[in-house]
């Protein structure tokens, strides 16, 4: 049985736990600083597998050890946000966080993938590559599938059709500045452009922009965790099962899509241990310039999180 250890046992990080287990995909970890917390939710979920027929083991705790030779490590340590504030107000605050994690996960597990959660994602996904220094197919942040989830159901709801039915595409960062992309969101193979006029089209982008906000003002004490978590597990079971499964994830662009050294929501292809390669897009100008905007703003962080590096 392969292993996949979550670290942090919040919401997002307790559900994906469970969800990865219920599949019976591995033996699962949770680790969190307060050890009884993930042993807690570990045994809760252990003694719910009898009901699902899942062969999974469950453990918890605060030690890394238990994390040794995991294939896949899912990091979703960290503040969220509060209402009114925006991912990137969690730079600092979460990279000393994912610092730590990342420095003690490379110990234990050399040679997993790391799947980053934690926000503001694109930049702590970026930490965990400079912290860890490996091969960039390695590291990834799930947020693309995030957002083509919310932009399905979404337009599902505007179009009456079943969001099961509709393939979404959402790149760029997981910010403010998400990239829904009509053109290449089909809806039973009929691209959503073709299906809803500009106005509708720039509704359903807005709202996919503030999909993550309006749950974080409705919960009002952390964000969501539901479909970030069925977001993570679906990833978690690409590699596992060495899928070729092509998916929307934040990685370290080398020259794809014209962009050098900056991490970026583009399709992917999910495979063994990581990501294979990057899918190219043919964008139109204006998408591109939509997409370099993202990429100038997270560069922006991705400097002062360098900047931090050397000062500590
Ligand atoms: C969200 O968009 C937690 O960033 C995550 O809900």
């Amino acid at each position: 049985m392969p292993k996949v250890t979550v670290v942090g046992a919040g919401m997002v990080g307790s559900t994906t736990a469970m969800r990865v287990a219920e599949q019976g995909l591995a033996d699962v970890v949770l680790i969190d600083v307060d050890g009884d917390l993930a042993r807690g939710k570990a045994l809760d979920i252990a003694q719910s597998l009898s009901l699902t027929d899942s062969p999974s083991v469950v453990r918890g705790g605060e030690d890394y050890r238990l994390a040794e030779d995991s294939q896949v490590v899912v990091i979703t340590a960290g503040f969220p946000r509060r209402p009114g504030m925006s991912r990137a107000d969690l730079l600092d605050r979460n990279a000393t966080v994912v610092r730590e994690v990342v420095e003690s996960v490379a110990e234990v597990a050399p040679d997993c993938a790391i799947v980053v959660v934690t926000n503001p994602l694109d930049e702590m996904s970026y930490l965990a590559w400079k912290v860890t220094g490996w091969d960039r197919r390695r590291i990834m942040g799930m947020a693309g599938l995030l957002d083509g989830s919310r932009y399905a159901y979404f337009a599902g709801r505007e179009l009456g059709a079943c969001p099961g039915q509709i393939q979404p595409l959402v790149l760029g960062s997981h910010g403010e500045t998400m990239l829904p992309l009509p053109r290449f969101t089909s809806v039973g193979g009929i691209p959503l452009d073709q299906l809803l006029p500009p106005e509708k089209l720039l509704d359903l982008k807005e709202r996919t922009r503030e999909g993550g906000a309006e749950i974080v003002r409705l919960l009002r004490t952390g964000s969501a965790y539901y479909a970030p978590s069925a977001c993570v597990a679906r990833m978690v079971k690409a590699m596992l099962k060495d899928e070729g499964w092509r998916v929307v994830a934040s990685v370290l662009l080398k020259g794809e899509y014209g962009m050098g050294d900056v991490f970026l929501g583009v399709p992917v292809v999910l495979g063994a241990g990581g990501w294979r390669e990057v899918v190219e897009l043919p964008l139109t100008p204006s998408e591109r310039r939509e997409l370099e905007e993202c990429a100038r703003l997270v560069r922006e962080r991705m400097a002062e999180l360098d900047a931090w590096l050397a000062d500590s």
